[in-house]
């Protein structure tokens, strides 16, 4: 008998928001659902990472619950991936204090999503956990020798510094960490903010985001806003029409064509018919999975076994990286 070993991959999510909107799982939820056919997959819900910013002890843990049953209802299956949540995994904090031992203050410091989203916060109120994230992102991912981590256009930067970490831990301690590589799907890798097609698609912008919660009616209403441009010609143009590309990209990701297949299909006919389609698809899509997600937080106990079991699996496969960094290092270990 020969045992074949699937290449591994790792990617997380943060539990920040009630829902997950249509950026993440194009960006990068529906190709962790389908590299679990040809992957070993493990897949996070980082509420480490969800504690860099204020935030409310009750809202975090509903959040993180309803956020791994929405995973489940799209097709994560933790009897295949280890599907678990990042705090119940000590090794992640424990990695992530070696890994900024060997990052330098410049170095996360030229991190563009820190800058933003201190900025945002205000100087005063930025966390030192906020300017670290990326040395725990990079601690995810080493942690179980991903090979590869889906994920979408905004997370290349940290993906960067993953590879640069342990890279340099492989050289100053020997070989120990696999060098990760992005898997970032390039049509999808961007979802465009419907009120504002310049940024990505984000729950900071409710009336630019579809989330896989939302009522149809609401969805319906926000396609129909959606900001095109004012030429009235289907074409997929992203740099002179990104309003109406975002749309295409929308629909030919849900209906499995390309965006050029989609703007064929409704030129001529004005922006009116290719709304009211995304519109149609997004709601067909999200229908079933609200029912599976309501059937799914029926049992918060069922949901609770699931996600302890989660964990264990995964601390058991984080174990031997560990273990192996704390020796590189030249740390005592116990019963040696
Ligand atoms: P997060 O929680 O912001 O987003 C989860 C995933 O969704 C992708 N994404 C998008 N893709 C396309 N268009 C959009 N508008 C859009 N918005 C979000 C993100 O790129 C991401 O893949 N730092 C990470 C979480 C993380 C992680 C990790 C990821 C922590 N540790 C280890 C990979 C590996 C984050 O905040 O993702």
């Amino acid at each position: 008998m020969t045992i074949v070993t699937l290449p591994r991959v790792f990617s997380g999510i943060q539990p920040t928001s009630d829902s997950i909107h249509l950026g993440n799982y194009l960006g990068a939820l529906s190709h962790w659902v389908t590299l679990q056919q040809t992957h070993d997959c493990i897949y996070c819900v980082v509420d480490l990472h969800a504690i860099t910013v204020e935030h409310d002890p009750a809202l975090l843990r509903q959040r993180t619950r309803m956020l791994y049953a929405q995973l489940v209802a799209i097709g994560v299956d933790p009897s295949r991936s280890t599907l678990f949540v990042q705090s119940q995994v000590p090794a992640h904090a424990e990695l992530q204090w070696v890994l900024g031992c060997i990052t330098g203050m410049g170095e996360a410091g030229r991190m563009t999503q820190f800058k933003d989203k201190s900025q945002k916060e205000g100087s005063d109120r930025a966390t030192v956990g906020l300017f670290t994230y990326p040395i725990l992102q990079a601690a995810d991912i080493l942690l179980y020798q991903a090979a590869g981590v889906p994920v979408g256009e905004d997370q290349r930067q940290h993906l960067e510094l993953s590879r640069d970490l342990a890279g340099r831990f492989n050289g100053r301690f020997g070989d120990t960490f696999t060098v990760p590589e992005a898997l970032i799907v390039k049509e999808t890798a961007k979802i465009l903010d419907l009120q504002d097609p310049t940024s990505k698609m984000s729950k900071s912008s409710p009336a630019g985001c579809l989330s896989l919660l939302d009522p149809p009616a609401d969805i319906v209403k926000r396609v129909k806003r959606a900001v095109t441009d004012s030429d009235g010609e289907v074409r997929f143009d992203p740099q002179n029409k990104p309003g109406l590309a975002n749309l295409l990209t929308i629909h030919a990701a849900l209906t499995g064509g390309t965006p050029t297949q989609s703007a064929d299909q409704f030129s001529g006919g004005g922006y009116g018919p290719i709304k009211a389609a995304v519109a149609d698809v997004v709601v067909a899509f999200v229908e079933p999975l609200q029912q599976r997600l309501a059937e799914l937080t029926a049992d918060p106990a069922e949901l609770d076994r699931m996600i302890a079991a989660g964990g264990e699996r995964a601390a058991a496969l984080a174990a031997p990286t560990i273990a192996a960094v704390y020796e590189r290092i030249g740390f005592v270990r116990g019963g040696a």
